[in-house]
C-alpha cells in the first residue's frame, strides 16, 4: 500500500442542509482524514452547505443547474471548476442530481456518492419512506463509488441501522444521518490511505490499513434474540 506524501485534494458537491460535509469539514479540521477541501460546489444558490463553506473559510461557487439547458452543459461546468481545482476526489454530499457518463469518465472511480438506504435495496429518492413502508427490519445507508447508473457503483462501507416500531420517516432520517457523518469520513479516509482496491462490483479493503480492526464484521438482529422471546 503506497502512502500518500501530500494530502488528498477533495471537490464536495452538495445541493442542501450539508450535514455530511459538516462531517467531511471537522474530520478533516481535527486530521480524522489526511484530506483538504479544496472546493465546494452547490447546484442550488440557498443550500446551507454554501453557508457551512463560508463559515469554514473553504472556496465555494454555485453552478445552477437551471441555467442550463440539458445535464451536459451542467456537468461540464462541474468538471471544468474541479478540473481547474485539481481534485483528487468527488465527494457527493447531498448532491440531489445525477451525474452524467461525461462526468463518470472524467474521474473515474474518483467519485464517492453517500446513500441513506442499504444498497442495492432502496436506490433512487425517498428511500427512507419506502424502507418503513416496506416492513423491513433494518435500513441504513452506503458509500459507494459512483458509475454509470443511479446508485449502483461499488460498494465502499455500510452502517446498518435497526428500524423500530414507532419510526416515522423523519425519526429514521434522523438515525440514518448518525452513521451518515460516521461512515463518510471513513470512506474518505479508506480512499486517502490508498487502501481500496476495485474489482469489478466489489471493493477489496486492505487489510495492512491500520483502522482495519475497527471494520470487523459484527452479527445483527432486529429484533434482538433473547431467551425470553421464544
Ligand atoms: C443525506 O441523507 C444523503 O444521504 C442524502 O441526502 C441527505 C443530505 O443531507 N442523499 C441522497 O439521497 C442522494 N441521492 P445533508 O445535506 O445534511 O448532508
Amino acid at each position: 500500500m503506497k502512502k500518500r506524501t501530500t494530502k488528498l485534494r477533495l471537490g464536495v458537491l452538495a445541493s442542501g442542509s450539508g450535514t455530511n460535509l459538516q462531517s467531511i469539514i471537522d474530520a478533516c479540521a481535527n486530521d480524522n482524514i489526511d484530506a483538504q477541501i479544496v472546493r465546494i460546489i452547490c447546484n442550488n444558490p440557498d443550500a446551507g452547505a454554501l453557508q457551512r463553506a463560508e463559515r469554514a473559510g473553504i472556496p465555494r461557487c454555485c453552478i445552477n443547474h437551471r441555467v442550463f439547458t440539458g445535464r451536459r452543459g451542467f456537468d461540464a461546468a462541474i468538471i471544468e471548476q474541479l478540473q481547474h481545482d485539481a481534485v483528487d476526489l468527488v465527494v457527493l454530499a447531498g448532491f440531489m442530481r445525477i451525474v452524467g457518463a461525461d462526468f463518470v469518465q472524467a474521474f473515474p472511480q474518483r467519485i464517492m456518492n453517500i446513500h441513506p438506504a442499504l444498497l442495492p435495496a432502496f436506490p433512487g429518492l425517498q428511500v427512507q419512506k419506502k424502507a418503513l413502508e416496506s416492513g423491513a427490519r433494518f435500513s441504513g445507508c452506503t458509500v459507494h463509488f459512483v458509475d454509470a447508473g443511479v446508485d449502483t457503483g461499488p460498494i465502499i462501507i455500510q452502517a446498518v441501522v435497526p428500524i423500530l416500531a414507532d419510526d416515522t420517516e423523519e425519526s429514521l432520517s434522523a438515525r440514518i444521518l448518525e452513521q451518515e457523518h460516521r461512515i463518510y469520513p471513513l470512506a474518505i479516509q479508506l480512499f486517502a490511505a490508498n487502501a481500496l482496491k476495485v474489482e469489478g462490483q466489489r471493493v477489496i479493503i486492505e487489510q495492512a490499513w491500520a483502522g482495519a480492526d475497527k471494520l470487523r464484521a459484527e452479527v445483527l438482529l432486529n429484533p434482538p434474540y433473547t431467551t425470553k422471546t421464544i
